[in-house]
């Protein structure tokens, strides 16, 4: 089950607003979000004291929003709350999470984290933690998370399997015709689609990694990739990581993070992560890998890996993943 929350004010309380303000409200929310009758389980509404003329669930009833149970009940009175307010929550059958909340008119000031399009970059250098706050911050938010680092694996993967040299410009170029990324989403995860197969887990292998760093520094690679996370970001509400967001993808996102850590201890992560996996790579050769793959992403001239300006930089060597977290939603609520 998915909830869809929504809300909005009436100017006065007549029947005439009560019903085009939640038809309004209700309108906007199927719409853009492609709302199917059979999807919906029940509409649960709020009204404040301050409304008398007429039941949100009868004018949802009256203005065709009767194929599932409604119901309206009364919120307490809180001093300084907004006036003349109605909220909904919308119990949905929808897997997917993503989905966008409506607030309308004054409502609008209530929930501006869920209400408006928003962006958070997370950059960094491998093994900094960055995608293991990117997911809490998307399940949190219930926001997407878009991995952009698994595209250009992806993009390392096929070049791997032709046996494309992932240096060799002219030879990557040949080979970008034919490439085919994709993410798509499913159990709440993303999943990496290159060429139609999922190669979500075949990506996370270690002899990808540098293949992914070296072909990502191509500028016709990054200007394919690149066009795709824009879309993504600019359709919904999305946490990205990846080592160029906050300077280069979307200078503009709301909210931009650096995050670091000594190269040791991304490296005994990283290292963590392919025991559990099932590699065996020796410590001290990725600890050197992570290095070359520091510098490879650093030095390369087209979009390399930068602190933004305006990027507030969280160092995790010395951090548990739980106050990276509190760290990050603390400068996010202090913005919203
Ligand atoms: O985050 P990762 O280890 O999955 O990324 C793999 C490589 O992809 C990384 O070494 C550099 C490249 N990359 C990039 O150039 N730009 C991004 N936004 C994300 C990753």
């Amino acid at each position: 089950m998915t909830i869809i929350r929504g809300a909005t004010t009436v100017d006065n309380d007549s029947k005439e607003e009560i019903f085009s303000s939640v038809k309004s409200l209700l309108d906007e929310i199927f719409e853009v979000n492609a709302l199917q009758k059979e999807e919906i389980s029940g509409f649960l509404f709020s009204l404040t004291t301050d409304i008398h003329s007429n039941h949100p669930a009868k004018a949802a009833r009256e203005a065709g929003y009767d194929f599932a149970p409604l119901f309206a009940a009364i919120e307490p009175e809180i001093n300084g709350g907004l006036e003349r307010c109605i909220r909904l929550m919308l119990f949905t059958e929808r897997k997917d999470k993503n989905v966008k909340h409506i607030y309308q008119k004054g409502a609008k000031a209530l929930r501006k984290d869920i209400s408006e399009i928003y962006n958070i970059a997370l950059d960094g250098p491998a093994g900094s933690g960055k995608s293991t706050v990117a997911k809490i911050l998307a399940k949190d938010y219930n926001i997407l998370y878009l991995d952009t680092g698994a595209m250009y694996r992806a993009c390392g993967l096929k070049a791997l399997r032709l046996g494309v040299d992932p240096k060799n410009r002219e030879a990557v170029e040949k080979m970008l015709p034919g490439l085919n990324v994709k993410v798509e989403y499913s159990g709440g995860a993303q999943h990496t689609i290159l060429d139609g197969e999922d190669v979500s887990s075949a990506i996370r292998e270690n002899a990808v990694s540098m293949a992914a760093s070296s072909i990502s520094a191509h500028p016709a690679v990054r200007i394919k990739m690149v066009e795709m996370q824009r879309e993504i970001a600019k359709s919904m509400s999305c946490v990205l990581d990846g080592r160029d967001i906050g300077s280069t993808v979307l200078p503009d996102a709301k909210f931009k993070f650096y995050i670091t850590a000594d190269s040791k201890i991304r490296a005994m992560r990283r290292f963590k992560e392919l025991q559990e996996r099932g590699e065996t790579v020796e410590f001290e050769k990725l600890h050197a890998e992570i290095v070359a793959r520091d510098k490879q992403d650093s030095e390369r001239e087209f979009s390399p890996l930068v602190c933004a300006d305006d990027a507030i930089v969280i160092d995790t060597s010395e951090m548990n993943v739980e106050s990276v977290v509190a760290a990050v939603k603390a400068v996010i609520q202090s913005k919203i």
